[in-house]
Formats: structure tokens, sequence, C-alpha cells
């Protein structure tokens, strides 16, 4: 029951947070072919206010509800050392801690991520972690 609320938790925070990162990188950021450098700012600062308020702290939700699903389904490691979904799954839970560690910096400290500025590589992080938290359900051994 606990486990079921908490997934819960966990797939709608990771909805709105990947959810805003799809509509930038489709959406929003296309907003540069119709509207002048002014307009843009103006415009996406009218978006962010409002973004700033709820994403950051849906990505710490996802990363804390995660950390509390992986501690209850990540399982005994067996003879034959790590299965195939643990293995999935560590690596889909460092690609999101490394989301929420660049998040939490940037929100809490105000680090900005160096290198990546914008939101096209957490954007590729979050397609390619629902990917994994999909086929990591997969039997690998038996293919
Ligand atoms: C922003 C980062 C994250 C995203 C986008 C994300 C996304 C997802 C998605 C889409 C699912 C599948 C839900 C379903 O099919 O029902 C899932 C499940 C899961 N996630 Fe995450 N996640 C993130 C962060 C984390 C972190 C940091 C951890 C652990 C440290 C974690 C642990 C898990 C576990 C254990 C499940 C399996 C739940 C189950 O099916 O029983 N997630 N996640």
């Amino acid at each position: 029951m606990l486990y079921t609320f908490i997934h819960t938790i966990h797939i709608y925070s990771v909805f709105i947070y990947g959810g805003f990162l799809f509509v930038d990188i489709l959406f929003l950021s296309k907003m540069q072919q119709s509207l002048n450098e002014n307009e843009y700012k103006k415009a996406r600062e009218a978006i962010m206010m409002h973004v700033r308020k709820v994403v950051p702290y849906a990505l710490m939700v996802a990363v804390a509800s995660g950390l509390f699903l992986f501690s209850q389904i990540f399982g005994k490691i067996g003879p034959n050392g790590f299965s195939s979904f643990q293995i999935v799954l560590s690596i889909k839970a460092f690609l999101g801690l490394w989301l929420g560690f660049r998040g939490i910096n940037q929100k809490l400290f105000g680090i900005n991520p160096w290198v990546f500025k914008s939101h096209f590589f957490p954007f590729t992080l979050v397609v390619i972690i629902i990917l994994l938290s999909q086929f990591m359900f997969l039997d690998f051994t038996s293919f």
C-alpha cells in the first residue's frame, strides 16, 4: 500500500518535471521563431516565474520518492551477481540522482550547471530514464 502510494507520487512528480522539459524543448523554445529577442525574453520569463515555483520541487520529490522505491524494490544481490533488473535500475537511479543533484545545486545553492545551459541535456536524460524505467522489467537473460 505504501509502495503504491509513493510510486504514484513518483509518477506525478516525474510527470510534472519531465512534462515541463518536453514542453520547453518542443514548444517554448520555438517562440523564438515568431517573437523578437526582447519579446521572447519577456514571454519566457512570464512562464518561468511560475515554473520556478513548482518544477524544481517536483524534481526533489521525484528523487526522494525514487530513493524510497529503490530501497524497497532493489532486492538482494544473488549468488550470480546483479540481475539485469538491478543493473538497469542502478543506471536509471544514477541518472535520476545526477539530475537531482544538478537541480538541487541550482535551486538551493544558486550553482548553475556548467557546460549545459539549455534544457536539452536534462530533457535527453529524462527520455533515457523513462526508457530504462520500462526496459528494466525485461529479463535480458531470456533473450
Ligand atoms: C527525474 C528523474 C526521474 C525520472 C524521470 C523517473 C522516471 C520514472 C518512471 C517513468 C518510472 C516508471 C513508472 C511506471 O512505469 O510505473 C519510474 C519508476 C521507478 N523509479 Fe524513477 N525516475 C526518476 C528518478 C528516480 C530516482 C533518483 C530513483 C532512485 C534513486 C528512482 C527509482 C525508481 C524505481 C525504483 C522505480 C520502479 C517503481 C516500480 O515500478 O515499482 N527514480 N521512474
